[in-house]
């Protein structure tokens, strides 16, 4: 397994040339894609339904799609994305009345399961469905919008979460999201995160592969 993955999220990408984007950051050497759904319900902005997803797919995108649905009711939404070929799908436990249930669809489809936890939600929401998940994304910001800032809770979080995930004995990838940068990548590394999305940081500058180049660096030490 890679020690580090850097997922851009297409969310800052140029949506008139969504599959061009996405090639040219992925040619600048991103591990994955990040895919954020948002239903202007959950979450106040409209973003991509699976459709897009397949859009992707069928342009010739052939590396893992990290999808992050920041929507509710979820179950429709696993099932379309795993057909338009998510990789992996995370999903808010506030989004869903039966979580288990949920994680467990996304498995039944063959794709990673992940659980995002918003800035105050409790990591206690772990406890009972850790051994099931493949994937915790920590949000770094209120989701919703790109290029806002890292909130500095979002630190000791991660080294709790890390523990959990030590304690737990299993192999999931710990992924923080929102206010990623070149110059504070490290210290999130250096809290626990193995993970990385990172939207305006890399999509603001003309040079995607100079970002991504800087993030790996920091991340090297
Ligand atoms: C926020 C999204 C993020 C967003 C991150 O709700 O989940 O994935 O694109 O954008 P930046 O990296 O600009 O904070
Ligand atoms: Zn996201």
């Amino acid at each position: 397994m890679k020690e580090f993955i850097i997922a851009p999220s297409i969310l800052s990408a140029d949506f008139a040339r969504l599959g061009e984007d996405t090639q040219k950051v992925l040619d600048a050497g991103a591990d994955v894609i990040h895919f954020d759904v948002m239903d202007n319900h959950f979450v106040p902005n409209l973003t991509m339904g699976s459709m897009f997803c397949k859009a992707l797919r069928d342009y010739g995108i052939t590396a893992p799609i990290d999808v992050h649905l920041m929507a509710s009711p979820v179950e429709e939404l696993i099932t379309s994305f795993a057909k338009a070929g998510a990789t992996n799908i995370s999903i808010h436990p506030e989004a869903t009345i039966h979580l288990d249930r949920s994680i467990q669809l996304i498995k039944d489809h063959g794709c990673s399961a992940g659980i995002v936890l918003n800035p105050a939600t409790s990591l206690d929401y772990l406890d009972y469905i850790i051994d099931k998940i493949d994937i915790i994304l920590l949000m770094s910001v209120n989701p919703g919008f790109g290029g806002q800032s890292f909130i500095p809770s979002t630190f000791k979080k991660l080294q709790q979460t890390r523990k959990r995930i030590i304690d737990s004995g299993r192999d999931i990838r710990l992924e923080v999201d929102g206010g990623v940068k070149v110059d504070n990548i490290a210290e999130i590394a250096k809290a626990g995160a193995d993970m990385f999305v990172a939207g305006s940081a890399i999509f603001g500058e003309p040079d995607y592969k100079a970002v991504i180049d800087a993030m790996r660096q920091q991340l090297a030490g």
